[in-house]
């Protein structure tokens, strides 16, 4: 199948700072597609949109916007519409797991930020792009999951609960949106190594370690899938893409040379919330 031509177009993207978002800024960018960079950290989003206006002639936008604070949320878009932006494509990337505790030694602040972010900022920033697409029937909503989002671990309880979220919220809005021309995608990605398990455990030595011993999915392996479905022709909607590091089997399996068997939260638990 031919890729569609998407050169042109505005894709809107979340936690665009680091990891799995800033690689979709880069992809999206080389195939000359304008951007609207979101996250907290303003600082990097403006050297990334430095570098990638000149580097690919496009124009791209950067917003201080923390996904968890409705009124910028709002805001952020009504200024967008004021200056006749458009969206063709918006990726719900912004998104954490704080901890790994089981729900009987769990820090409830922990919760709040992970539901309030994962679920509460992915509507919010949902909601507020959905006008520009409704209003012209065109758009697509690509939505980051998590193979957690697709089972289950030790400890993992409101993360999975989040991602799990974020699939029904994936596949009901599908529903809401019947009968228009606007896609929605979710793309669960397996292990893939970026800042997220620093932000994690707020440990470096933890996070290296936990890449170690396999090849672990890079943020571009991520931003090639939603690359993938976007260029799709519009006819076609694909609805998930679960994407593991070869060496992972499962949401616990992950193949570690020299251990058989090794499962995903082997070690120790060092969070500075215990
Ligand atoms: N890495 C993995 O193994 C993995 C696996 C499955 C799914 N995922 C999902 O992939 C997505 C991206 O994660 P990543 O791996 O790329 O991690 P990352 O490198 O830590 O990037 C996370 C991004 O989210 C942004 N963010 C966090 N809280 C935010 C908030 N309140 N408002 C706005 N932006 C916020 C961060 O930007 P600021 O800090 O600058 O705001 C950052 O740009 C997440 O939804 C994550 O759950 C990751």
């Amino acid at each position: 199948m031919k890729n569609t031509n998407i050169k042109g177009q505005t894709a809107f993207i979340t936690g665009a700072s680091s990891g799995i978002g800033k690689a979709c800024a880069e992809q999206f960018a080389a195939l000359g597609v304008n951007l609207i960079i979101t996250a907290r950290r303003l600082e990097r989003l403006n050297q990334l949109a430095e570098e990638l206006s000149l580097q690919h002639s496009i124009t791209v936008t950067p917003i201080q916007l923390d996904v968890r604070n409705l009124e910028q949320v709002d805001a952020a878009f009504e200024q967008l519409k004021q200056d006749h932006r458009d969206i063709d494509i918006l990726v719900n990337n912004a998104g954490l797991a704080l901890s790994t505790d089981k729900m009987q030694d769990a820090k409830v602040n922990n919760w709040e930020t992970m539901i309030d972010t994962n679920i509460k900022g992915l509507l919010y920033v949902t909601k507020a792009a959905l006008p520009f697409m409704i209003k012209k029937n065109r758009g697509h909503i690509i939505n980051m999951g998590s193979i957690a989002g697709h089972g289950y671990y030790t400890a993992g309880n409101v993360y999975c609960a989040t991602k799990h979220a974020v699939k029904a919220i994936t596949q009901s809005l599908r529903l809401d949106l019947f009968g228009t021309a606007i896609r929605v995608t979710e793309v669960a990605p397996g292990a893939v190594e970026t800042e997220f398990s620093e932000v994690r455990w707020d440990d470096k030595e933890k996070a290296k370690k936990f890449y170690q011993d396999f090849q672990p999915l890079v943020a571009g392996d991520i931003a090639d899938a939603v690359i993938y479905c976007a260029t799709r022709p519009p006819h076609v909607n694909v609805s998930e893409i679960i994407v593991y590091p070869q060496a992972q089997a499962s949401l616990t399996d992950i193949y570690r040379s020299g251990a058989t068997g090794k499962k995903l939260f082997d070690l120790p638990n060092t969070s500075k919330n215990d």
